[in-house]
C-alpha cells in the first residue's frame, strides 16, 4: 500500500471515529487540566460565595446556561451586552427583566483572567457554574465536559423563538425540546430545574386567576402577592415547598396541582407525562441521575470548538483585537 494511501485511509478512519459516532462529544472533561488546572476550583469558589450570600443565585446561574444553550448552542451569546452597534439577546422576551447572575459571571471571569489569562471560555463558565449551583443547593453532581469557545455573535430573534414560553401546552413543550434533540422524558427532567428559583407575578397571573387545575389554597395565597392588575414584579417560588433546595419536591407539587407556571402544571395534567412526574416524585435518586445526564446533553448543544469563536476576555463583549 502506498504511503499516501495509508495516510488517506488513516485520516478517513480518524474522521469516522471523531464524527461518525453520534455519542462522541467534541468536548472533554480534562480540557483545562494542563492549561488552567485551577479553572474548576476558581469557578466553584466564586459560585460558593455568591450562593451563600443569596441562595436564589444558584437558580439564576442554572437558568443562564439553559438560555445560552437553547439559542444557537452553548456559546455564551446570552452574556453579550447590547451596544450602539451590536444587538445581543438580553432584551429578548424570555430574558429581559428576568435573567440575572451576570455580575457573578463577571467576577468568575475576572478571577480566571488573573490565574490563567485568555484560557477559560465564558461558555464553559456557565456550564460549570450551573453544575456547582445545583450541587451547592443539594443536588447530585455530574462531570462537565469542557472546551466550549465563545461566540462573536448573538441572535435576538433566535432567543425569542427558541426559548420555550410558559404559555405552551404539553404538545408545545414537547416540540420545543424535540427541536433541540431532547426526548419528552428529558424535557420532564430538565423542567425539574424549577425545584429552585422564583418567577414574577406577570408570568403566572393568568394561571392563578383563570385556570382550574390549581390547588385552591395555593391559588388563594398566590393572589395575595399577585393582584389581578398590579404587582407585576412580585416574586413567588417555583417550588412552593422548598425553593432553595434542589430536590424532587417540584414533581410532588405538580401531583398536588401546585405548579406555579402554566407550563409546569402541563407536565401533570392528565397527559402522557403524568407517569414520569410520578416516578420522579417517588424517586429523587433517578431524578438526580437523569438530570445530570440531560444537563451534559444540553451542554453539548452546538458548542464552538477548536479554532471557532474565541475566548472572550470580558464575557459581556467580543474581543476588540
Ligand atoms: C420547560 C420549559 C421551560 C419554561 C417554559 C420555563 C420558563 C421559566 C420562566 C417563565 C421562569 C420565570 C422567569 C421570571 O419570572 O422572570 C423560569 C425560571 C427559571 N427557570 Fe425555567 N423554563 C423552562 C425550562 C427550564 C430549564 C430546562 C431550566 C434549566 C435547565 C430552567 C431553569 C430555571 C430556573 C432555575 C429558574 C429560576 C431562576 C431565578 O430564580 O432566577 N427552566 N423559567
Ligand atoms: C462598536 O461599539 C463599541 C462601543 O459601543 C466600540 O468600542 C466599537 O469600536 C464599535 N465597533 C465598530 C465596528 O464600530
Ligand atoms: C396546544 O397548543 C397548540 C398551539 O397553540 C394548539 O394548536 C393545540 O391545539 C394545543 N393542543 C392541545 C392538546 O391543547
Ligand atoms: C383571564 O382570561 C380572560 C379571557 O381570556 C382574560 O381576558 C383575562 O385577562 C385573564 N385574566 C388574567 C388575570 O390573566
Amino acid at each position: 500500500m502506498a504511503f499516501s494511501t495509508f495516510f488517506r485511509l488513516f485520516f478517513i478512519t480518524m474522521l469516522l471515529i471523531q464524527y461518525g459516532c453520534p455519542v462522541t462529544s467534541q468536548l472533554s472533561v480534562n480540557f483545562y487540566s494542563s492549561s488552567c488546572p485551577q479553572a474548576l476550583s476558581t469557578i466553584k469558589s466564586a459560585v460558593t460565595s455568591a450562593v451563600s450570600k443569596e441562595k436564589r443565585m444558584g437558580a439564576s446561574l442554572l437558568r443562564l446556561h439553559f438560555h445560552d444553550c437553547f439559542v444557537n448552542g452553548c456559546d455564551a451569546s446570552v452574556l453579550l451586552d447590547d451596544t450602539s452597534n451590536f444587538t445581543g439577546e438580553k432584551t429578548a422576551g424570555p430574558n429581559a427583566n428576568s435573567l440575572r447572575g451576570f455580575d457573578v459571571v463577571d467576577t468568575i471571569k475576572s478571577n480566571l483572567e488573573t490565574v490563567c489569562p485568555g484560557v477559560v471560555s465564558c461558555a464553559d463558565i456557565l456550564a460549570v457554574a450551573a453544575r456547582d449551583s445545583v450541587v451547592q443547593l443539594g443536588g447530585k453532581t455530574w462531570t462537565v465536559p469542557l472546551g466550549r469557545r465563545d461566540s462573536t455573535t448573538a441572535s435576538l430573534s433566535a432567543a425569542n423563538s427558541n426559548i420555550p414560553s410558559s404559555l405552551l401546552n404539553l404538545t408545545g413543550l414537547i416540540s420545543a425540546f424535540s427541536n433541540k434533540g431532547f426526548t419528552t422524558k428529558e424535557m420532564v427532567v430538565l423542567s425539574g430545574s424549577h425545584t429552585i428559583g422564583m418567577a414574577k407575578c406577570s408570568i403566572f397571573r393568568s394561571r392563578i386567576y383563570n385556570e382550574t387545575n390549581i390547588n385552591t389554597a395555593f391559588g388563594t395565597s398566590l393572589k395575595n402577592k399577585c393582584p389581578s392588575a398590579s404587582g407585576d414584579n412580585s416574586l413567588s417560588p417555583l417550588d412552593t415547598t422548598s425553593s432553595t433546595v434542589f430536590d424532587s419536591a417540584y414533581y410532588t407539587n405538580l401531583i398536588n396541582s401546585k405548579g406555579l407556571l402554566h407550563s409546569d402544571q402541563q407536565l401533570f395534567s392528565g397527559g402522557s407525562t403524568d407517569s414520569q412526574v410520578k416516578a420522579y416524585s417517588a424517586n429523587s435518586a433517578t431524578f438526580f441521575t437523569d438530570f445530570g445526564k440531560a444537563m451534559v446533553k444540553m451542554g453539548n448543544l452546538s458548542p464552538l470548538t477548536g479554532t471557532s469563536g474565541q475566548i472572550r476576555t470580558n464575557c459581556r463583549s467580543v474581543n476588540s483585537g
